[in-house]
């Protein structure tokens, strides 16, 4: 009997061919799970990836509570139009420590996975108060009100703790000291070398250029960073090592 007579048995008696199909279901869907409670860590680990800043952490709160991901993704897909417009196309690593993530399924605006030093900090300045003052064709509100909404970090330790608990690791060092490196974050002339030890990269300056720390500082703090800890001129995937 040739094969394909023995495939008509399957094909002419409904009930065999249910049962068939159910174990070549179950054996395929038990090669692609299986494996994963064995695996450690499905992400592979990325050079410079660390745990936000408090000030950049804080940020990212307000850029939550604000709604940005409403109308920006954080996730540069591996095809050709989005990485010529926007960069490197995301790794999973780069949000690992996203609690939660913020890729996004609308992009009303730009993708900003790699938005931090596209700009200065006078143009988000502006374009936080006036987005049409910058661009003028932008639909985007105007969210000048951060810059006057002085911000302290009285509850930044128990955020971070918080994130430790759900992986970020966030060591002790960095919970003791969380509120001096949320302060000392925008002021260039403070001794910030624990923070830099901390956070390498982390970016120190008075990002809204007023005095006091305000939402925005925070925010502009975020945003700047975005994108900007891996260094993408040496990376390469584990695959082609
Ligand atoms: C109603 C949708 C909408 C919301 C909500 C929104 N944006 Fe935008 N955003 C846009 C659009 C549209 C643009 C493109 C035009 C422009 O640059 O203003 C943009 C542009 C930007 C850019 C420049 C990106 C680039 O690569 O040129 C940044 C940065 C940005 N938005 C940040 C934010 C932040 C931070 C928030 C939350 C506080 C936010 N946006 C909320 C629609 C939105």
């Amino acid at each position: 009997m040739a094969l394909l007579d023995k495939h008509k048995i399957l094909e002419t008696n409904a009930t065999l061919l249910l049962v068939f199909s159910f174990l070549v279901v179950t054996i395929g869907g038990i090669v692609q799970i299986a494996p994963l409670f064995w695996l450690e860590n499905t992400i592979e680990e990325v050079e410079g990836m660390r745990p936000y800043s408090p000030l950049e952490l804080t940020g990212r709160e307000i850029y939550i509570r604000e709604g940005c991901y409403v109308c920006h993704s954080q996730m540069i897909r591996p095809m050709r139009d989005e990485v010529e417009r926007y960069g490197h196309y995301s790794l999973a690593a780069e949000s690992m420590y996203d609690h939660p993530f913020q890729w996004g399924s609308k992009r009303t605006g730009p993708d900003l996975a790699r938005v931090g030093g596209r700009y200065s900090d006078e143009w988000h300045v502006d374009h936080l108060r006036d987005p049409q003052s910058v661009v003028p064709e932008s639909v985007m509100p105007k969210y000048g009100f951060l810059e006057n909404r002085m911000i302290e970090p009285k509850y930044i330790a128990d955020l971070m703790a918080t994130h430790a608990m759900v992986g970020v690791p966030y060591t002790d060092d960095m919970l003791e000291n969380a509120a001096a490196d949320f302060n000392v974050q925008i002021d260039p002339f403070g001794d910030y070398d624990g923070l830099l030890e901390r956070y390498p990269g982390a970016q120190v300056r008075n990002f809204d250029g007023q005095p006091g720390i305000s939402e925005a500082d925070a925010l502009i703090a975020y945003l700047q960073m975005l994108g900007t800890l891996v260094d993408f001129s040496t990376f390469t995937p584990l695959a082609s090592r």
